[in-house]
């Protein structure tokens, strides 16, 4: 994709994109730790709201219109507020229409779990909401299983339901923090690509994940990540306002610093910031593979 193609949006007209830039500019701090029990509150409201608004749906209810919803993509087109987004490719920030950017950021994604899911019997997605991605992924990957799993009950109950005619997609209750969840992937058909998109970012820090993954590293070939990159350095007005958000947010921001740090891991790659549907949070690609006991 050419970012030539889409207008720019200059560092210094981010507040009038970005509702967060203001807040953070003025050293507010909106948010206190980011517990377990912080986050899940936020998601269970949002996917309480999913699950009404799928019913409200009934058959025409689809991963992609409960999507739309979430984003908030049909208010903007009824209510005539400001349609497109600010979104970033590294450093540059330009215009998009949502449904344009959301589609780009699947595709990265496809595109990085394709190749690696070739040698793969089942796809797993930890962290997954309702499994609006492993939609997105079925559409091209064929041939596996796929397994989401979330800490969020009214997610999985509404991801049953929308995948409930399809045999290849199954949900797991699932929580990062705790060691005995991470079981049922003992029970899967290896070997095993793991993903997550933007859920390990709920975890301040990466080791509780990294820990509890570990004892079923046999059985995993590939282990895939959008997720929040290491925001130390970066000297730019937009490094700035990305590592404060972050901290703001208690994000989490030692994934890769972890996966560096480990002597048994390869990272096979590694795109910083390679998308940022929010330019204040974006997403680092990272793709590795444990290598030896
Ligand atoms: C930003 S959403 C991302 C959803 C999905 N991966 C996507 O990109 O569309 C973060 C997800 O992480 C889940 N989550 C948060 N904390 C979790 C935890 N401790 N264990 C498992 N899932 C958790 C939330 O319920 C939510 O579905």
């Amino acid at each position: 994709m050419a970012v030539q193609e889409f207008q720019r949006i200059s560092a210094d007209d981010l507040e009038s994109w970005c509702p967060w830039v203001g807040p953070i500019v003025r050293g507010e701090r909106p948010y206190g730790s980011r517990t377990y029990r912080a986050s899940q509150g936020e998601y269970e409201k949002n996917y309480a709201a999913c699950s009404a608004h799928c019913e409200r749906l009934g058959d025409a209810a689809t991963p992609e219109a409960i999507r739309r919803f979430q984003l908030g993509m049909d208010r903007a087109r009824e209510g005539g507020r400001k349609q497109n987004l600010c979104v970033s490719f590294g450093e540059e920030l330009v215009e998009m229409e949502p449904g344009e950017a959301n589609k780009l950021y699947c595709w990265i994604l496809t595109d990085a779990i394709k190749d690696a899911a070739d040698t793969c019997n089942t796809i797993v997605e930890l962290g997954a909401g309702y499994g609006y991605l492993i939609s997105r992924l079925a559409e091209s990957v064929q041939g596996v299983q796929f397994v989401g799993a979330d800490a969020s009950e009214n997610a999985i109950a509404l991801g049953r339901h929308l995948f409930r005619n399809d045999n290849r997609v199954s949900f797991k209750r699932f929580n990062f923090y705790e060691a005995s969840s991470y079981a049922f992937l003992a029970e899967l058909d290896p070997p095993l690509l793991v993903y997550t998109s933007h859920a390990i970012e709920q975890l301040p820090t990466a080791r509780p994940f990294l820990e509890h993954l570990e004892p079923y590293r046999a059985s995993i070939a590939a282990v895939i990540h959008m997720e929040p990159g290491d925001h130390r350095t970066g000297e730019s007005k937009l490094a700035d306002l990305r590592r404060r958000y972050i901290e703001t947010w208690d994000y989490n921001r030692d994934l890769l610093v972890e996966l560096e740090a480990r002597r048994d891991v390869s990272i096979i790659r590694r795109e910083d910031d390679v998308i940022g549907l929010n330019p204040l949070n974006p997403s680092t690609l990272s793709h590795w593979r444990y290598t030896r006991p």
